[in-house]
């Protein structure tokens, strides 16, 4: 009975789209064919970028098609449908067995469009199939982006290089922590879809969340921005308190998640640094002389401090029991506030008001029990 419904269903769809293509290809439904049974994918899908109908200028777009349409050798339809992520469902559009439709969460997926390469795509999607990885198809050539370095602008690439850069990212890699994103457990690399909803979202560029919560819900950096966490520490707000996440990690939006150092020599002369990007006056020279400023008051306070836990550690060793119990759990709280600035990882440039408070206490603390210990 069921059976009987879709194959109805599915020459009303055929009927419907034969005027402008052909779903001859085998083995391939159509989105149409998706709707009935997954009506919520199907209407945030129908709302994405991915659902407009591919209309290019020009005229010869055999060189387009195969990104800004469905095709696996023959045309399926003309826009990303959801076949080119889930694979050929006709099978699995008659009785909805699971085993016979893709769904993962694979970069690789996204990624066979996503990567720059408007060139050599064509081969790559004869060959590719969701589920597959990208990797396994021999000669693929993926402009390479290195994770040190800057990638080349956005602007003057197409498509961007989103795939490329985030390979190298740390997102790419397997966490060793336990993440929760949308209040459920993420497992593996922090994949496209960690950030992006496959199908569609209210917010811009399908992002599960907005962008500053999206960081924050991973990282603890978003509290040191905001200056609070650390023990007997006032909540310590500064100039970029406020700031974005993306506005200086995602420049240009940038998939490496590497902020554009001012003073970095391989920033070409035309494209904006991370800082300059917000800041009305676009000074590279004024931006660097900053950050450096920044920099340097921070390693200023903290170098000398390492030195002093160093010894006050060495101390220890030799002598555990100098210390009383109110003394120990100082000590222990200093190294848990000074350990949020050194896993930070910015030098002080999140928040240099915070981190600064943070040392000033560490410094009267270690004044402290240096007296016990001497
Ligand atoms: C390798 C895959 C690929 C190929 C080949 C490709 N595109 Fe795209 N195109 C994309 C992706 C992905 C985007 C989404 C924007 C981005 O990430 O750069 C896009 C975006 C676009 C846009 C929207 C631009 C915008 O700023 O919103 C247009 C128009 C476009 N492409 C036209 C074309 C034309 C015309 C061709 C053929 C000459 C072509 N594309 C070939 C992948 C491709
Ligand atoms: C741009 C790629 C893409 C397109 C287009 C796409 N999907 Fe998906 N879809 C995914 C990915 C990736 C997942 C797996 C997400 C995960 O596991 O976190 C998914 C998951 C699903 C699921 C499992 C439940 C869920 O929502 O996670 C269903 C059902 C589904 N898609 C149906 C569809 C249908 C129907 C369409 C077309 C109307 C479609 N998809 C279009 C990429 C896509
Ligand atoms: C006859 C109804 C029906 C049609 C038509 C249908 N599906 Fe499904 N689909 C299902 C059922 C049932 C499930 C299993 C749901 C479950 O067990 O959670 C499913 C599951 C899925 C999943 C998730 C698989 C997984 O491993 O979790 C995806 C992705 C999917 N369908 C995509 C599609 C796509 C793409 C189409 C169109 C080509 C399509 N479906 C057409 C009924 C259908
Ligand atoms: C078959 C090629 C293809 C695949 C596969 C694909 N995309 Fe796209 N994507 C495109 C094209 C083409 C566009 C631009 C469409 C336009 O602007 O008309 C686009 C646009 C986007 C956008 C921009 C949306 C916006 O509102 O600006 C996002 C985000 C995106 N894709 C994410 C993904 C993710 C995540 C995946 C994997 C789950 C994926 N794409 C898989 C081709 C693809
Ligand atoms: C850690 C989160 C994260 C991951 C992982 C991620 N993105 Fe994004 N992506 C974002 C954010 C945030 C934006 C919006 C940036 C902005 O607006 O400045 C964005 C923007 C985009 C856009 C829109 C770009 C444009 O020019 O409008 C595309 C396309 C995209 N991402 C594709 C992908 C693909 C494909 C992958 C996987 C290879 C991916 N993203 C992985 C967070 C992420
Ligand atoms: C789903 C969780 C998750 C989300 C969401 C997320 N990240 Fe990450 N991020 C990670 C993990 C895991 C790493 C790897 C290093 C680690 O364990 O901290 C990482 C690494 C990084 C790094 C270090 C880069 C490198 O190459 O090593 C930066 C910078 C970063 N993320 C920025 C961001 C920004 C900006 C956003 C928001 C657009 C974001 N992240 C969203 C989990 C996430
Ligand atoms: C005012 C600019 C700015 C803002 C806003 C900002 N960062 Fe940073 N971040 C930096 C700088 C500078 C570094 C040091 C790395 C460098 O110089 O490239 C850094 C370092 C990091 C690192 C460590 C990177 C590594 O390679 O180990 C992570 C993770 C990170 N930031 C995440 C975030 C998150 C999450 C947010 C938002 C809550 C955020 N940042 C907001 C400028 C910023
Ligand atoms: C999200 C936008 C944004 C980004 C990115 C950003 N700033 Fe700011 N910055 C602000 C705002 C807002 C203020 C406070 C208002 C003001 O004084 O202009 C500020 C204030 C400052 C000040 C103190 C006031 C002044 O102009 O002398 C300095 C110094 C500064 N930023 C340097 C930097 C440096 C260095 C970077 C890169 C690491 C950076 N900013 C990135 C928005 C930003």
């Amino acid at each position: 009975m069921k059976k009987t419904t879709i194959s109805l269903f599915c020459i009303f769809i055929f009927c419907l789209t034969a005027a402008g293509s052909e779903l001859t290809n085998t083995g391939y439904a159509g989105s149409n064919a998706c709707q009935p049974c997954h009506e919520d994918q199907y209407n945030s899908w129908k709302t994405s970028k991915h659902a407009a109908e591919f209309k290019p200028e020009q005229k010869d777009t055999q060189a387009c098609n195969a990104c800004h349409t469905t095709v696996s050798g023959m045309f399926v339809e003309n826009n990303v449908g959801c076949e080119a992520c889930h694979g050929a469902g006709e099978e699995h559009a008659g009785g909805g067995d699971k085993t016979k439709i893709v769904s993962n969460k694979s970069a690789d997926i996204c990624g066979r469009c996503h990567n720059g390469n408007q060139s050599d795509n064509t081969r790559w999607t004869e060959e590719y199939r969701p589920g597959m990885k990208l990797a396994d198809i021999k000669g693929l050539k993926l402009i390479p982006v290195a994770p040190d370095k800057l990638a080349p602008s956005v602007k003057d690439i197409h498509p961007s290089l989103t795939y490329n850069m985030w390979l190298v990212s740390g997102h790419a890699k397997t966490p060793d922590r336990n993440i929760e994103i949308n209040g459920k457990k993420w497992e593996g690399p922090v994949t496209c879809t960690a950030c992006h909803n496959p199908h569609n979202s209210s917010g811009k560029a399908q992002l599960v969340m907005d962008p500053m919560e999206l960081c924050k819900s991973c990282h603890f950096q978003g509290e040191v921005l905001k200056g609070f966490g650390a023990k007997g520490i006032e909540e310590t707000r500064s100039l970029h308190t406020a700031a974005a996440c993306i506005a200086c990690h995602m420049t240009e939006k940038n998939h490496l998640m590497k902020m554009f150092r001012p003073d970095d020599p391989n920033l070409a002369e035309n494209r904006l640094d991370s800082c300059s990007d917000c800041h009305e006056i676009k000074d590279r020279k004024m931006r660097t002389a900053q950050l450096h400023d920044m920099e340097s008051w921070y390693n200023e306070a903290f170098d000398p401090l390492q030195k002093e836990l160093k010894m006050i550690d060495e101390k220890l060793k030799a002598n555990p029991d100098i210390l009383n119990a109110e003394l120990k759990a100082r000590l222990a709280d200093t190294k848990d506030n000074l350990s949020i600035i050194i896993n930070d990882g910015s030098n002080g440039v999140h928040n240099l008001d915070y981190a600064l408070e943070i040392m000033s206490q560490a410094k009267r603390d270690f004044k402290v029990i240096k007296e016990v210990i001497k």
